[in-house]
C-alpha cells in the first residue's frame, strides 16, 4: 500500500514536471506552439528560438565556447521556399548571428534609378548613386531597418577594409517580382554593395561574389 502510494506520487510529480518544462521552454527547448516558449521566443521546427520579427538575440548571443551548441550557422533556418522559373529558393526571416567578425558574401548592387536593384532603397525610399559607399543587408541583418543610416565595416580577404552605410534591405523573404527585378529571395548572409565599395576594397566586380567579414561600427 505504501509502495503504491509512493508510485502514484512519483508519477504525478513526473507528469507535473514534464508539463512545466513543456510550458516554458527556453532557447532550443522543445515546443509545439509559440505558447510553449519563454518570453519573446517563437517555436521553429519544434525548438524555441529568437523571433526574427521581434529582433531579439536571446538565443544567438547565448552560445559561445559551450561546445555542445550547434554551429552558429545552423541557428537560422529557412521558414519556407519560393519557386521562381522552376527553381526552388529558401526564404529566410533570419540571418546568422552578428559578431565582431561576421562572415558574409559580398555581392554587387545597382542602387540607381532604372538599375537592376529594383525599387528605391528601403531605408529612405530613394535611389542612390553607385559612387556612394552604401550597402543592402539580408533581411535578418537589416533587422527591420535598425541599421539604416548606420555604418558597417567590411573587411575583404586581401586585408583591405571600408566603412559603408546601410541604406537598403536585400529581401530574403520576397522575390521573383518587378520590385525585386525578378531576382529570387536574397540569401541570408549577403552584403549587397555599390560599385564604390567594391572599388574601395580593391575587388573585381566581374567576379560577382567575394567572401568578406563585417561588423557594426559604433
Ligand atoms: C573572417 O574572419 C574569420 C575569423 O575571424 C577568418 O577566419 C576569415 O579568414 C575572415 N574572412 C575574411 C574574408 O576576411
Amino acid at each position: 500500500m505504501a509502495k503504491l502510494g509512493w508510485l502514484v506520487v512519483s508519477l504525478s510529480l513526473f507528469v507535473l514536471v514534464t508539463d512545466l518544462c513543456e510550458a516554458i521552454s527556453s532557447c532550443n527547448g522543445p515546443c509545439k506552439t509559440l505558447n510553449d516558449c519563454d518570453g519573446q521566443l517563437i517555436c521553429i521546427r519544434g525548438k524555441c528560438d529568437d523571433d526574427p520579427d521581434v529582433g531579439s538575440h536571446v538565443c544567438s548571443n547565448g552560445g559561445g565556447g559551450g561546445g555542445s551548441s550547434p554551429p552558429s550557422g545552423n541557428s537560422c533556418q529557412p521558414f519556407s521556399h519560393k519557386v521562381c522559373k522552376g527553381t526552388s529558393h529558401p526564404q529566410y526571416k533570419c540571418s546568422p548571428p552578428v559578431t565582431s567578425s561576421t562572415r558574409a558574401i559580398l555581392t554587387n548592387n545597382d542602387f540607381s534609378q532604372g538599375g537592376d536593384g529594383g525599387g528605391p532603397s528601403e531605408c529612405d525610399d530613394k535611389f542612390h548613386s553607385n559612387s556612394e559607399l552604401i550597402v543592402a543587408l539580408s533581411t535578418g541583418w537589416y533587422n527591420r531597418g535598425s541599421r539604416c543610416g548606420k555604418k558597417i565595416k567590411i573587411t575583404a580577404r586581401n586585408g583591405k577594409s571600408v566603412l559603408a552605410k546601410v541604406v537598403d534591405e536585400c529581401d530574403s523573404i520576397n522575390g521573383c517580382d518587378t520590385e525585386h527585378a525578378q531576382q529570387p529571395p536574397c540569401r541570408n548572409n549577403i552584403v549587397d554593395a555599390s560599385n564604390a565599395v567594391w572599388d574601395a576594397l580593391g575587388l573585381d566586380i566581374d567576379v560577382g561574389e567575394e567572401p568578406i567579414n563585417w561588423s557594426d561600427v559604433n
